[in-house]
């Protein structure tokens, strides 16, 4: 079962049972989700591969859940295992991007406004995130924008073909920045191998994150996949495609320094 499939907890006007720090006026780190231990896990959970988030019960907004309920069943794709046939969702033939861990969704709101000829699939395992990218997508009026809500490396490998994005973008991961959650950081071998195996030859994967030991860690890892080339000699100026976004304008205000990384998949890559 996926996290947007659970019923939402709404805690209109008032603070969460549990609090989510991720996005917290918080002073000093972590702004990120924090580990949790999974109670009552079965034997099966514990074999599981160890994910990049915690889902926690959080604070849901009345327009959030009104979002999932009324946009949801046009705009949130469900995760069934089957390959994504985009022509058909999107109803045309146009490059798609897809936008990893989008948080509440305003950069990829942002994006998809400002490119009406491309696509883009945005994958988030956080139900309030979810309903605010479908109140963005409301407002704004987007024909271009579909969701996932559900865990991205799954997605990728479940419902996205080898060779068939034109992007892939993942803006501030969680860096887990506890030496005993390094573990859990996406931004991995094997993950960074999948994503680049089904970007289009040309196409580009761009991560940024303002946690400078996981940028250097990013750097080494998209380094050394083969069939990627990095588009700089070290970490890329910022785009100006980058909106910034709430999440990262607090960063820079505590004098956080935010790393890009545009690698693009080579043309003589052999997957
Ligand atoms: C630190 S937040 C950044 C959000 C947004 N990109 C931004 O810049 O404001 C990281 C987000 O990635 C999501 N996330 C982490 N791992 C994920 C996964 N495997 N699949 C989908 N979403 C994931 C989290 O739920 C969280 O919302």
């Amino acid at each position: 079962m996926t996290a947007c499939r659970t019923a939402p907890r709404i805690h209109a006007g008032r603070r969460p049972l549990t609090a989510n720090r991720s996005f917290a006026n918080a002073s000093g780190p972590p702004r990120y989700a924090r580990a949790v231990t999974n109670p009552g896990h079965s034997s099966n959970a514990l074999r599981r591969r160890i994910r990049s988030f915690v889902v926690r019960a959080g604070r849901i907004g009345p327009g959030q859940a009104r979002a999932l309920a009324e946009l949801g069943p046009r705009f949130v794709l469900p995760f069934d295992g089957a390959l994504l046939d985009a022509t058909a969702v999107f109803g045309r033939r146009a490059p798609l991007f897809v936008e990893i861990g989008f948080g509440m969704g305003a950069a990829t709101a942002d994006i998809a406004r400002t490119h009406p000829d491309r696509d883009f699939l945005g994958i988030e395992v956080h139900p309030p995130g979810v309903g605010a990218l479908l109140r963005r997508i409301d407002e704004l009026a987007l024909q271009n924008v579909r969701i996932v809500c559900h865990d991205a490396v799954e997605v990728l490998e479940q419902m996205l073909a080898p060779r068939s994005l034109a992007g892939v973008n993942v803006f501030f991961p969680d860096p887990w920045p506890k030496k005993r959650h390094h573990k859990r950081r996406l931004l991995q071998a094997s993950f960074v191998s999948l994503v680049a195996s089904r970007l289009v030859p040309g196409a580009t994967l761009h991560c940024a994150t303002d946690w400078e030991p996981y940028a250097e860690e990013m750097l080494a890892v998209l380094g050394a996949e083969p069939s990627l080339a990095n588009s700089a000699t070290g970490f890329a100026d910022r785009p100006a495609a980058r909106p910034l976004t709430k999440f990262e304008a607090r960063g820079l205000e505590r004098g956080l320094r935010v790393r890009d990384l545009v690698f693009v998949k080579r043309a003589d890559a052999a997957s």
